[in-house]
């Protein structure tokens, strides 16, 4: 590497997600448990989401073209990141067509046999307007010279699938559960085959989930119960974290067979995991309590999901001992790359709830250098998680996400620098194979349950007209990339 260069070859992007950029021009996408969770009358009342509505969003289902021009001419990039929404292509069950399930013992789906009639009844069913669409969005990444990275899953899912309100308000009065159901592996197997399948030519990089630590921690295991369903249940959190590994597999499975046609000089298809890495530190670092729990925050959230999409290790009791019932090799598929999210450090302080102990814990208020978040500003974190990730897991790593909830715009230029600098050593001087990074995010956007309080964008956007307007971190960044440098 000469001298303080990335290197040859690196990608850079901006990452964005389908339900938080999509809406605010053209058709809306209605039908998905995460529109109906910030919609609901009593969500709202109840104080868990902001009110706003993903109607009033960046547009980019009609503005995607200028987008991708923004990326690849101001910006300089030379990838993007962004994701399908489920819920545009199949709003309507597709439970009726019928596929071979494998489940073993424990009750754990491990095959879904999908053949070319399955995807000739999907393909009659899909909705061919939202298809069309996607194929144009991804064609006109292409055009502008866009390398793509397309999430599969980046959160909402069909609501015939989840139904939130209903788990929120007592889990067994629906049959409509979302990830705690094997129904929604084998629907979501059939979704991703068919996506392959249809829009494999314009894909490079394929991520499967998006976070399934923050799916299951924030929808079943956080205190302030801000994604749906919104529950605080260490047990359905484990359950959906094993069900998302499972996921993960039968996806990468489906991918590697229907993705045969290549896009760009990377091959026919990658596909990897994106975890959220997070660092967790003990509050009080003489308290042996939080330094316990802050152990078991760190193996629950960051390692768990790893070790078992990579080697099957399901450690349901949390003992850090995997037991022979707790080995499921067969349902390991591969994962070509890590993306790694990275954005924090998280202070983690034991609190006595109860008899168990991933419930007993809280992450504490950001004390010091803290963003509009209130998450902690931890630069070294990001070579901490990759070289982690690296050396524990051998894959090689996308940073898929990393930025700062900023809305003045002054701490966002001192951030990207720091993140930047500290990557560039975990590549140059730890030798962790980092192959690309994509700042989160390109324009402010409707950050879920926080709607746009929040503002992660590089780019402001124009409630009324939808024009992108730069940060002053527009200048930076593409200094960065076109330097390929730290500057
Ligand atoms: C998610 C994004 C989100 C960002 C900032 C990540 O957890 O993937 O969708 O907007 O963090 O909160």
């Amino acid at each position: 590497m000469a001298g303080k260069k990335f290197p040859d070859g690196f990608l850079w992007g901006t990452a964005i997600s389908s339900f938080q950029v999509e809406m605010g021009r053209g058709e809306p996408s209605d039908k998905t448990d995460w529109w109906a969770w910030v919609h609901d009358k009593g969500i709202k009342e109840e104080g868990i989401v902001s009110g706003d509505t993903p109607l009033d969003g960046p547009g980019f289902w009609e503005l995607y073209d200028e987008d991708f021009r923004i990326m690849r001419e101001d910006l300089g990039c030379q990838s993007v990141r962004l994701s399908i929404d489920w819920g545009r292509l199949f709003p309507e069950s597709t439970e009726d067509i019928e596929v071979p399930v494998s489940v073993d013992k424990h009750g754990n789906v491990y095959a879904v046999a999908i053949d070319e009639s399955v995807i000739e009844k999907l393909s009659s069913r899909v909705k061919k307007d939202a298809v069309k669409r996607y194929r144009e969005i991804l064609e006109s990444a292409r055009d502008h010279g866009l390398t793509v990275m397309l999430t599969l899953y980046h959160w909402p899912i069909p609501l015939w699938l989840h139904d939130p309100v209903a788990c929120h308000n007592d889990i067994h009065s629906t049959d409509r559960r979302g990830w705690l159901d094997n129904r929604t592996l084998v629907e979501f197997t059939k979704y991703v085959a068919y996506v392959a399948h249809e829009l494999g030519d314009v894909v490079d990089l394929y991520n499967t989930i998006n976070e399934p630590r923050i799916v299951s921690e924030h929808g079943y295991l956080s205190g302030s119960s801000e994604f749906p369903p919104g529950k605080y249940d260490a047990g359905l959190f484990l359950k959906v974290m094993k069900n998302l590994a499972i996921a993960h597999g039968l996806a990468y499975e489906q991918v590697k067979r229907w993705d045969r046609v290549s896009f760009s000089d990377l091959g026919p298809c990658t596909v990897g995991l994106v975890p959220v890495l997070q660092v967790f530190a003990p509050y009080d670092p003489d308290d042996p309590k939080d330094v316990a729990t802050s152990k078991l925050i760190d193996y629950a959230f960051n390692e768990w999901g790893l070790n078992a999409v990579i080697h099957g290790d399901y450690d349901m009791n949390l003992d850090y001992v995997i037991q022979p019932e707790e080995q499921h090799p067969h349902l390991v598929k591969g994962c070509d790359y890590f993306g790694v999210n990275y954005y924090s450090r998280w202070k983690i302080r034991h609190v006595d709830k109860g008899d168990v102990p991933l419930e007993n814990f809280m992450l504490m208020p950001c004390e010091g250098d803290c963003t509009d978040y209130g998450w902690e500003v931890y630069p070294e974190g990001i070579r901490e998680v990759v070289n982690w990730a690296y050396n524990r897991y051998r894959r090689p790593i996308y940073i898929t996400e990393n930025g700062i909830a900023d809305e003045t715009g002054d701490q966002r230029n001192r951030y990207l620098r720091l993140h930047i600098e500290k990557l560039h050593q975990a590549i140059a001087e730890d030798g962790v194979p980092v192959k690309g990074y994509y700042h989160w995010t390109m324009m402010d956007n409707f950050e879920w349950s926080d709607g746009y309080r929040i503002h992660f964008g590089l780019y402001n956007v124009d409630p009324e007209t939808k024009k992108r307007i730069p940060t002053k971190t527009v200048k930076l960044y593409r200094e960065i990339v076109t330097s390929n440098a730290p500057v």
